[in-house]
């Protein structure tokens, strides 16, 4: 009989338990082993459960049992999670979890550990919620050179954003259906600002490139800042607007990003809609491989816990966790080194005068037109220029120009 322990009842925590007693008899012949949970901790009181004698407040409960070999951490955040994982790893125990700030932060010190003590690190829940990405990059792709990964990684932005675009919702009532439909996180800024995303593509790129991209490093755009106008003219261009986390691997560095971009309609990604992800691997032998499906909420995000605690519980004489390493500062291209094509959109004192300027500047310019467009009004699309001059060249500009709107126009 194997034991194992949950730590966490909130969304994820109580899914993980619902889809394991659903399918347990299924799950122990996976397994080959009985397999039952011995433990759930959370600091509140859930009499009503029909798992209410399995409740512990004390986690040296879990990490002093021998009897425990398999653990959950399903708290999310990075305390206390962060010192539980690193104890249970210490302690010679499997830890699966679906925390992605903790893999984010602390994902190349763990899996370090989790080696050393031959037991198992897996956060298949990490990223893509229910949609099996971490175990397929590792193992299915892994003879390829994995050249750039972009991908919808934030349901609830994207939900936000398909609103805006389907029904010309405004933002702050997209966002308010998002937290009504609990799609958001407690706080929306983690979700609006992009750090969601930018933990879920630090953890791919460290995974595909072996070396571990710090979330600090990464340049992160949220959507706060597009309007309905932005959203009409990307239309009139013939894409969607979307938050999308990539990852490039340039020489021996990674260039890392997440922002919203103007996404072409012939693109796989452009198509994903509502709190749907979708995450697309470019290889070198494969070329394009996208992974889509539900990437956020309560029983697709269990899935993915669940199936872990099955690989972990099936090889826990065995430590085969995937590994990167810990990186130096250098190993993350700046930025402003970049090369991009931007959308812009202006107010303009003299609209040819700007439009010629800009000509100067970015190379011949793709005209946008929308529907009720202002006469001083302009919108277009540049050539690719570098990211930094671009920024000086914004600045000059605007003494001709109010600014209202900036976004890259990606290729995937
Ligand atoms: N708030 C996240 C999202 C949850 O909307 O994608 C899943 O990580």
């Amino acid at each position: 009989m194997i034991k194992i322990a949950v730590m966490g009842y909130g969304v994820v925590g109580s899914g993980t338990v619902e889809v394991f007693y659903k399918n347990h008899s299924n799950i122990s012949a996976k397994i080959g082993d009985d397999i039952d949970i011995k433990y759930i901790l959370d600091l509140r009181d859930f009499d009503d459960s029909p798992y209410k004698d399995k409740f512990i407040k004390d986690f040296g409960l879990i990490l002093n049992d021998p009897e425990i070999s398999v653990v959950a951490e399903v708290i999310g955040g990075l305390n206390p999670a962060y010192n539980f994982v690193k104890s249970l790893l210490e302690a010679g125990k499997s830890v699966v979890t679906s925390n992605k700030e903790l893999v984010a932060e602390k994902g190349a010190e763990l899996l370090q550990i989790a080696r050393e003590k031959n037991v198992n690190f897996f956060f298949e829940a990490s990223v893509g919620g229910g949609i099996p990405i971490i175990r397929p990059l590792h193992h299915c792709l892994s003879a390829n050179e994995i050249d750039e990964i972009a991908g919808i990684l934030n349901g609830t932005t994207n939900f936000i954003l398909t609103k805006m675009i389907n029904d010309g919702m405004e933002f702050d009532d997209a966002l308010a259906l998002a937290q009504k439909l609990g799609y958001a996180e407690r706080d929306p800024s983690a979700d609006v600002d992009g750090h969601d995303a930018c933990r879920k593509i630090c953890i791919l790129a460290s995974l595909s490139f072996g070396k571990h991209i710090y979330p600090e490093k990464v340049h992160t755009e949220g959507i706060t800042k597009i309007t309905l106008q932005d959203v009409q003219y990307c239309s009139s261009f013939g894409g969607a607007v979307k938050l999308i986390g990539w990852a490039k691997k340039i020489d021996d560095k990674a260039a890392v990003m997440v922002c919203p971009a103007f996404i072409s309609n012939e693109s796989q990604l452009a198509s994903v809609n509502d709190v749907f992800n979708a995450i697309l691997v470019r290889g070198d032998a494969t070329g394009d491989v996208v992974f889509y499906g539900k990437g956020a909420g309560k029983l697709p995000t269990a899935s993915a816990v669940v199936s872990d605690i099955i690989m972990a519980a099936k090889m826990r004489d065995n430590s085969k966790s995937l590994y990167w390493n810990s990186s130096e500062d250098e190993f993350t291209v700046d930025h402003s080194t970049l090369y991009n094509k931007f959308y812009l959109r202006l107010i303009c004192k003299n609209k040819e005068k700007v439009l010629s300027i800009a000509e100067e500047m970015w190379g011949k310019l793709k005209i946008l037109h929308r529907e009720g467009e202002e006469d001083n009004e302009a919108a277009f699309i540049t050539d690719k220029i570098n990211e930094e001059k671009f920024k000086e060249d914004c600045r000059i500009i605007s003494g001709d120009a109010e600014i209202k709107g900036v976004i890259r126009v990606l290729d995937y």
